[in-house]
């Protein structure tokens, strides 16, 4: 086995904020940097942005800024809950960087040399949330993307081509020949089943978008948003610039983790993108499943999302952490609710791991003074504990970290069994008993240290926590000599104590989740109180006043902003920008009546001040103006 791991996450679009399906991918790679790490590998964790592409450029359009801006703003969103979430990723990389588009460049440079780029002219059914193409049959007669149940578009252009077909037999044979490179196996042989049908050249470049990487030589296009993407696995490491040094100790990526939608573009384009450049292919690409709501895909565009951070703020990330890893079957898809995430917490964590501690260790204090007895050989836990450490590595190096942790709890519900057996609470009474009940509260003791170490890839704070508690702060804390038995001397004490997780009530807790405003919908009770209304005082805060356009001109170098002039009956005109070019001609505007939010504060676009915001309906990003009926005078307030 390789000393090195390097693991990555897909990178994250930025048109919209991370919810639970995003963070997910996340969490389960730095689970696995953890447990690597105190497996003494050398471990490089890499996660990031993708900042590209037509959705991002929409979106960015829909709330009348720049594509860069909403990059920033949903970048820093992403930097935030990483921390919040304990995340140990070794570099953030953003499709923005210059040294990401050097690395995107090297590699078009070698596929082009290879002879596997081509111009020609190309239709298809496109999904512009999903940026790729369909077929017939994948879309059905209701020509609906199987992803995201929207109508696709069909979609023209001269575009520079990767001869894909070449590179069929050459991926059947990979697959043959490395039955682990796609896991879990089902989805393996759902990519050998679609290769076998016979792969078309795939279309690599855009001109109908300008936000992306230029393409190489071709000045007119940029590179297709999903190449762009996959390249980040290697330009993060330096690779095609002078300091490819990371790229020279990491790559082949031992893992790619992702989503089961995204799996076509890691399993059939990126390996055949890196076969055309020469390049090595990464050792496994594990496809992970979805967090449903509604019985359906969690996504924004479904609007069933659910956010993490009422539940970080709440139970803390940990218990989000641990819900993640252990409710789903790691390749399967599963149904987030808060029912489910409430039951667990009590469970699992308040129950099964937080009451184990505190009752050990509150013994301890009272019978024992807090000091902890060495362990000894004896009694059914130290074996229970020994088996418990190899299956739980051997379920995380197979990608089953739901079942690591189910043998975990194995072990506690075996320290309870234990615990009712021995009934140290009446062996405390006894003077005799004394170096059984040592005995047995240095073995309970003993098997919640190991516990401390084998939750921390998944539970970090805890883990360090109960270290603290049983006063193990300073033992090895690495998997090998972490859960040997019997580590301690006997000299030891426990350290601060306090509940690890408080138990909450489930049906009172349900209701409080229900009024938060990213509640999915199942889980909110029918009477639950429409908190999300405001007041009228609230409302009239916003000052919304009729406007008379009096100039309007598109903003030089913009396809989507118009600069118009309004009278808002107080004086000189006022300057708005607007997204709007693309809908209407300036001509078209100028001595028409708008409805314009008169209090904002002044933002600049494209280095253009905006002192207001006019009203539009919007339909997939598109702008529809809100007209008066009549002629209301400039200034009238609209309420
Ligand atoms: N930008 C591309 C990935 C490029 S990688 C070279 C992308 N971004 S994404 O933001 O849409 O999705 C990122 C990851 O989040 C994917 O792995 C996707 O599967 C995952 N999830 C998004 N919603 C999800 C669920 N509801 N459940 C689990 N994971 C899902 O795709």
């Amino acid at each position: 086995m390789s000393d090195t791991y390097y693991i990555t996450t897909p990178i994250y679009y930025v048109n919209d904020m991370p919810h639970v399906g995003h963070i997910y991918t996340t969490v389960m790679a730095d689970v696995f940097a953890r447990y690597q790490r105190m497996s003494g590998r050398r471990v490089y964790f890499l996660t990031g942005t993708d900042e590209h592409g037509q959705n991002v450029e929409r979106a960015a359009r829909r709330q009348g800024i720049t594509p860069q801006e909403l990059a920033d703003r949903v970048v820093g969103r992403y930097h935030e809950l990483w921390k919040t979430l304990s995340i140990t990723h070794d570099d953030f990389i953003r499709t923005t960087d210059p040294r990401h588009h050097v690395g995107v460049e090297a590699l078009i440079r070698r596929i082009a040399a290879a002879d596997d780029l081509e111009m020609a002219s190309h239709g298809g059914w496109y999904c512009a949330s999903c940026e790729g193409f369909y077929t017939e049959k994948e879309i059905g007669d209701a020509k609906l993307c199987p992803t995201h149940d929207k109508p696709v578009e069909w979609h023209e252009e001269e575009n520079l081509f990767f001869k894909l077909s070449r590179y069929q037999d050459r991926l059947l044979e990979w697959y043959r020949a490395n039955p682990g490179c796609i896991q879990p196996e089902s989805r393996y042989n759902e990519v050998v089943r679609f290769v076998e049908g016979g792969l078309k050249d795939l279309s690599v470049s855009r001109v109908s978008l300008r936000w992306g990487v230029p393409f190489p030589d071709h000045p007119d296009h940029v590179v297709y948003v999903w190449l762009d993407a996959l390249s980040n696995y290697i330009s993060a490491l330096g690779f095609g610039s002078d300091d490819a040094g990371l790229y020279d100790t990491f790559w082949p990526a031992t893992v790619h983790l992702v989503g089961k939608d995204i799996l076509r573009f890691h399993c059939v384009y990126w390996p055949a993108f890196l076969m055309s450049a020469g390049l090595p292919l990464p050792e496994t690409v594990f496809g992970h499943g979805w967090w449903m709501a509604d019985e359906k895909k969690m996504s924004k565009s479904l609007g069933n999302v659910v956010r993490p951070e009422y539940l970080i703020a709440r139970f803390g990330a940990d218990a989000l952490r641990y819900f993640l890893a252990r409710e789903m079957t790691f390749g399967q898809d599963s149904s987030f609710s808060d029912r489910a995430f409430l039951e667990r917490y009590n469970s699992d964590l308040a129950n099964a791991l937080g009451n184990a501690a505190s009752r050990v260790t509150v013994m301890t204090r009272r019978s024992l003074d807090g000091r902890v007895p060495p362990p000894p050989a004896e009694g059914p836990l130290p074996a229970a504990a020994a088996e418990t450490v190899t299956a739980y590595r051997h379920h995380m190096e197979a990608f089953e970290p739901h079942r690591a942790l189910e043998s975990v709890w194995a072990l506690l519900a075996d320290l309870d069994g234990y615990l009712q057996e021995q009934q140290p609470w009446k062996l405390a009474k006894d003077e005799a008993a004394r170096p059984r009940l040592e005995a047995v509260l240095g073995s309970a003791l003993e098997t919640l240290r190991i516990t401390s170490i084998l939750i921390e890839p998944v539970m970090p704070t805890t883990a360090a926590a109960l270290r603290t508690q049983l006063g193990a702060d300073d033992l090895p804390a690495d998997l090998d000599r972490g859960t040997a038995w019997s580590l301690r001397s006997g000299d030891g004490t426990l350290g601060d104590a306090g509940p690890l997780f408080p138990r909450v009530d489930v049906d009172t807790t349900m209701k409080e989740l229900a009024m938060r405003d990213d509640a999915p919908k199942a889980d909110t009770p029918a009477e639950a109180p429409a908190d999300d209304r405001i007041s009228i005082e609230k409302f009239f805060e916003t000052q919304l006043k009729i406007g008379l356009v009096v100039e309007a001109e598109r903003v030089p170098n913009s396809k989507k902003l118009m600069r118009i002039m309004v009278d808002l009956g107080e004086g000189p005109p006022r300057q708005l920008v607007a997204g709007i070019a693309e809908r209407y001609a300036a001509d078209d505007l100028v001595g028409r009546r708008i409805v314009v939010v008169a209090n904002l504060k002044p933002a600049k676009l494209m280095g253009v001040e905006s002192q207001g915001m006019l009203l539009a309906a919007s339909v997939d990003g598109d702008p529809y103006l809100l007209f008066p009926d009549g002629d209301p005078p400039p200034g009238t307030p609209v309420r």
